[in-house]
Formats: C-alpha cells, sequence, structure tokens
C-alpha cells in the first residue's frame, strides 16, 4: 500500500477531518478504537460552536446545568458522583522500569505488570460512548517551550474542561503537524454502556488507576471524570510526565504560580511560587496591593504550574503551560480575590459548588451570609439551619471551577508570551500552624533547596484522604514529581551549578507560611492582599536593599523592614508570625531525619550538610 493509501485508510478507520494528516496519530487512534470499542469518534476542534454543541449535549445527559444566563452567562454547574471528588495520590502510579527509579514517595508498578492490570479494565472500556480525540498544546502554540499532548476520552466534561485549560483542537493539530511528537493519554471513565442501558449524569468506576509510564511517555486514566485525574494535561502530563522531560534536558517542571510585580517606580519582577494544593496560590496570582501599596500592580501569568527553562543569558524563563484556572471555589469571594470573582462572571464551568434558587452558583465563604436555601452538590436540600445542626456543606470543600485565563482582569501582557518571563524569586510556602516563620530567606542556592525540600504542610481537601496532617511535601510536589524525589532534589542543585557556572546570576529563594495560628485557634497573618507586604520586602533583598536577622536556616525581616502603612499589625502579632522557636525546631528537624532517611538513596550529600549546620546552630 502506498503512502497516500494508508493516509486515506487510516483518516477513515478513525472518522479523522481530512487535515489530520499524522500517520503515527491517526495509527494510534485506530489501535486504541480497537481497544476501547467506542460507539463513535468524534476529533475535537476547540471551536466556539463544538463547545456549546458539547455542552448542550452534557446539559441533556444531565451532567451540566446551565446557570441563569442574565446572572452567570454562557455557565454551567456540574455535580459529581459523591465518589469521585478530588485527586486520589493512592490510586496514581508512576511506572517505570526500575522501582528507585520512581522513588519511595511515589506509588510504583512494573510497565509489563501494570499494562496487564489495565488491560481488561481498557478492553470494551467505552462501548456505548463516544471516543473524544482531544489534542491539547501545554504552552502557547509552536512555543520553542511548549509540548503537544492528545487525550483520548470518553467523556464529554473532559473535552469541554479540556478547551479552557489547554490550547486545545485544530490549532495544537497543526503545530503538530505531519509527525511531530506528542504525548499519548487514554481516558476513561470505566462504564460502558450497553445496548439500551440508560446512562448516569456523572459516569465513574469504583476503580480507579491513573498511570503514568515516563520511560515511553505514556499516560492511561481509568475510573474518574474529575480534575487533575481526568484533565490529563495538568498534574499528568505538565508536571509527572514533564518533570521527566525536564531532567533529561534540563529545564523545570514545577507546581508554581508565576506573577509580575510592578513596583510605583515602574519597576517590573516576575516571582514563581510553589504552595501545596489548596493554599491559596490562586489568590496570590491575583493578588490586589492591600491599603498602603498604592502604584503596585501585580499581574497573573500563571496559578499553577509553570515550565521553567534557561535562556541564552543564563537566566531562568517560565511559561505557564496551561490556558485556564480549575481553581478551588470555597473561601473565594471579593475580599479574597476580587479579581478571581471578576474572573467568574462568565463562562465557567462550576463543579461541585451550591445552586440557589434563582439558578445561580454558592460556595461557603462567598458572601457572609448564607441564602435562604440552596440545593448542595448532591442535590439535597441546604439552608443554614441544616448546616448548623448537621455540619453539611453545601459546595463540596474541594469544589471548582474551569474557566479561561482571559477571564483574569489582572492577567499579564506576557502571560502568552512564546519566550516566558525571566524569574528574579522563587517562593515556597506551606500551610503550618506552628513553627514555620511568616517568612525566611535563603542565604544560598543550597540553602533554598533545602528549604524546599523540607517543605511541611497540612493536608487539604485536593487529595482524597484525611485533612489537616502535617506532611512533608518537599518543593509542594509530593503528588507530582514523576521520579526518585532526591534525584529531583539533585536536578535543583545541578541546574544551580550549571547556571552559576555559565556566570549567571541565580534567583533569590524564600519560603512563606501565612497560616500560623495564635493559642485560640485563629490565623495571625491577614494574608490575602497583605501578603504584598511580604512580597516587597522580598523584592527589597532582590535589589539588594531591606534589612532582615539571621537566624537557625535564613534571614527574617525584622518588624521594621516591613511596611506597615495601611494596616494596624503590632510588633507584638509580628513575633507571634516570626519567632522560633528552638523546642519546636528540635522537634522539626527530627521530621526533616525521617524525610531524609526515606530518601536516602541518592540524597544529595550538599543537603545533609545543610541539615547538619542548622543543628549545629540548634546546638550551640
Ligand atoms: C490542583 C491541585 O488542582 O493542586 O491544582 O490539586
Ligand atoms: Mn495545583
Amino acid at each position: 500500500m502506498n503512502q497516500p493509501e494508508t493516509l486515506v485508510t487510516l483518516q477513515s478507520a478513525v472518522q479523522a477531518p481530512a487535515h489530520v494528516r499524522h500517520l503515527r496519530l491517526l495509527a494510534w487512534v485506530r489501535d486504541m478504537a480497537a481497544l476501547l470499542q467506542p460507539s463513535a469518534i468524534h476529533w475535537c476542534d476547540g471551536s466556539e460552536a463544538e463547545y456549546d454543541r458539547l455542552c448542550a449535549e452534557l446539559v441533556a445527559a444531565g451532567t451540566l446545568r446551565k446557570l441563569d444566563p442574565a446572572k452567570r452567562p454562557n455557565s454551567y454547574l456540574a455535580c459529581s458522583d459523591a465518589s469521585d471528588v478530588a485527586r486520589v495520590e493512592d490510586r496514581t502510579f508512576i511506572c517505570c522500569e526500575r522501582r528507585e527509579d520512581a522513588g519511595p514517595t511515589n506509588n510504583w508498578m512494573a510497565p509489563a505488570d501494570m499494562r496487564a492490570t489495565l488491560q481488561p479494565l481498557f478492553q470494551g472500556a467505552m462501548r456505548g460512548r463516544t471516543l473524544y480525540v482531544v489534542p491539547f498544546s501545554m504552552g502557547p502554540l509552536g512555543s520553542p517551550i511548549a509540548h503537544i499532548g492528545v487525550e483520548l476520552s470518553d467523556s464529554a466534561y473532559v473535552a469541554v474542561n479540556m478547551r479552557i485549560m489547554t490550547r486545545m483542537g485544530r490549532g495544537a493539530l497543526d503545530a503538530l503537524g505531519a509527525d511531530g511528537d506528542f504525548v499519548p493519554c487514554v481516558h476513561s471513565v470505566g462504564a460502558p454502556l450497553a445496548p439500551g442501558q440508560k446512562d448516569v449524569p456523572w459516569p465513574c468506576n469504583a476503580t480507579k488507576y491513573i498511570v503514568h509510564y515516563p520511560e515511553t511517555r505514556e499516560i492511561w486514566s481509568y475510573g474518574s471524570g474529575y480534575g487533575g485525574n481526568a484533565l490529563l494535561g495538568k498534574k499528568c502530563f505538565a508536571l509527572r510526565i514533564a518533570s521527566n522531560m525536564g531532567r533529561r534536558d534540563g529545564w523545570l517542571a514545577e507546581h508554581m504560580l508565576i506573577l509580575g510585580v510592578t513596583n510605583p517606580q515602574g519597576k517590573k519582577y516576575h516571582v514563581a511560587a510553589a504552595f501545596p494544593s489548596a493554599c491559596g496560590k490562586t489568590n496570590f496570582a491575583m493578588l490586589i496591593p492591600p491599603r498602603g501599596f498604592e502604584g503596585w500592580r501585580v499581574t497573573t501569568i500563571g496559578d499553577d504550574i509553570a515550565w521553567i527553562k534557561p535562556g541564552a543569558d543564563g537566566r531562568l524563563y517560565a511559561i505557564n503551560p496551561e490556558a485556564g484556572y480549575f481553581g478551588v471555589a470555597p473561601g473565594t469571594n471579593e475580599q479574597s480575590n476580587a479579581n478571581c470573582m471578576a474572573s467568574l462572571e462568565r463562562d465557567v464551568i462550576f463543579t461541585n459548588v451550591a445552586l440557589t434558587d434563582d439558578g445561580d452558583v454558592w460556595w461557603e465563604g462567598m458572601t457572609k451570609t448564607p441564602p435562604a436555601h440552596l440545593t448542595d452538590w448532591q442535590g439535597r436540600d441546604w439552608t443554614p439551619e441544616i448546616a448548623q445542626a448537621t455540619g453539611a456543606k453545601a459546595a463540596h470543600p474541594n469544589a471548582r471551577f474551569t474557566v479561561a485565563a482571559s477571564n483574569n482582569p489582572a492577567l499579564d501582557p506576557a502571560w502568552d508570551d512564546p519566550n516566558g518571563v525571566a524569574i528574579d524569586a522563587f517562593i515556597f510556602g506551606g500551610r503550618r500552624s506552628t513553627t514555620v516563620p511568616l517568612v525566611t530567606e535563603a542565604r544560598d542556592w543550597i540553602e533554598g533547596v533545602y528549604m524546599a525540600a523540607t517543605m511541611g504542610s497540612e493536608t487539604t481537601a485536593a487529595a482524597a484522604g484525611k485533612q489537616g496532617v502535617v506532611r512533608r511535601d518537599p518543593f509542594a510536589m509530593l503528588p507530582f514529581a514523576g521520579y526518585n524525589m532526591a534525584e529531583y532534589f539533585g536536578h535543583w542543585l545541578k541546574l544551580g551549578d550549571r547556571l552559576v557556572a555559565s556566570g549567571a546570576e541565580l534567583p533569590k529563594i524564600f519560603t512563606v507560611n501565612w497560616f500560623r495560628k495564635d493559642a485560640d485557634g485563629r490565623f495571625v497573618w491577614p494574608g490575602f492582599g497583605d501578603n504584598l507586604r511580604v512580597l516587597a520586602w522580598m523584592l527589597e533583598r532582590v535589589e539588594g536593599r531591606g534589612g532582615g536577622e539571621e537566624h537557625l536556616f535564613g534571614i527574617t525581616p525584622r518588624y521594621q523592614d516591613i511596611h506597615w502603612h495601611g494596616l494596624d499589625f503590632s510588633e507584638a502579632q509580628y513575633r507571634s508570625v516570626t519567632s522560633i522557636d528552638r523546642a519546636a525546631w528540635a522537634d522539626e528537624m527530627k521530621l526533616h531525619e525521617d524525610l531524609f532517611e526515606r530518601l536516602a538513596h541518592k540524597l544529595p550529600p550538599e543537603l545533609l550538610s545543610a541539615k547538619a549546620a542548622i543543628e549545629a546552630r540548634l546546638a550551640a
């Protein structure tokens, strides 16, 4: 058979439009269709007409509900199955040939064993459903930093969310051309339909597998239709697979927001900040300057993920590989994040928030006084009285919004720049009620990597499991590093060495903790817009100005080093969020010890020396 015939034969076998000329892609879709046995194949073009049609079909199927077009134009509410509400870390696997390459913090299975496990699950998994072929670009179309993926999914909800979250459709296919590389992603909700069987609004399966094969760069996801389990460009590709690409090719794929901050003199800086899930990243990325900081401006480049590559000048350049926000709704309001509230005025897919009686949405924390009656995320009646009596939440604590970045009034003009923005500082933050000070500057790159590596945080609703438990979450990447965490630390150290050797000045590294509590369990630091006070201090340090005090593991500003204009925050309050309790730090160091014992194999010796230095200061 000559090549044009092969192309035409393949195109017709998988119902592909004539512009799809990528033989490997066509052959893969043909093979996957043979395995998955869908009743139809639809190639997504990413157009608005397609989005509207799929949303209308989802409304007819009961998956989406259209919100009142006057109150929330062009917006929908999805309510998931009660068993499918968050990322499932215990069902997430890194399947490389050698267990040690996945490291002790990832679930591992040998690829052949995992393929044998998944084969019967995926066999016929899409029966009675449409297979959506979803081509997408992570990063600006055609950018040298971007990479392409193709997700095959039997969920139209996934297809419409992917249109918001990525550059999805015809443009991605064109960028892929006839023989470009792509990461193949297979997703099934694991709920085939027998002939005549009635569908449910949120099909899923009690058995779930979120599987990555880093060596062959594949993603296979089964049984869940929710968030990072199903929108495979996000955590699976942009972090777990991309961290492997970055290790090989000398760049970083990080769980970081990217923001621009411009001071009243018009000087602009770029900062990348890593926080665990549901610790206020979206709020920080869209920060509105507080009183006393008139003339400052914060602009958003990304709210969750950064791909960071060294440029020819030795500086680190970051892009946001995503095109939308999949953010946590509860707690978002006009005070905590007015830019986000403005972003959500229209064109949104909400998932697992509550429905008001007049066809709009509500979630805990949106308004001080809740509406008198709501339909909760599981379709039940909800009133403030019921909540008082039973503790029932109207919105699920991990309820989300999906919205395009272009809806954000604080969007940075460079957010789509294929070259990215040069990073001046990295920030690492955890959620800690005690122990960790408001802000600390690392004295050098190694100390910064040590701080990031030993970060702890209290768990949140973004992942299934118990909440509020302190766990080590190195670089906020515990659930997202696609290879051995100890080697990932080594990659950061090596990159630092390489940049220094090229004569470059490295970005400064800071840690923050917005979440210290007083004896009554209340947050002491006001957070939100006032976090700019801390950020402004960091920028002074970047400029070589700004005071501070050295302590056990870095430099923290003194009370007089922060600009307090516009905020009533006493020196005693400041002390309570910056003080270092040596006994608590002695206990904390034991937890660092536990982490390092767990990661002993391949742990860079520089980190052991950094730890010994802190212990020596603690003992002095
Ligand atoms: C997210 C997460 O959805 O980190 O961004 O869980
Ligand atoms: Mn995240």
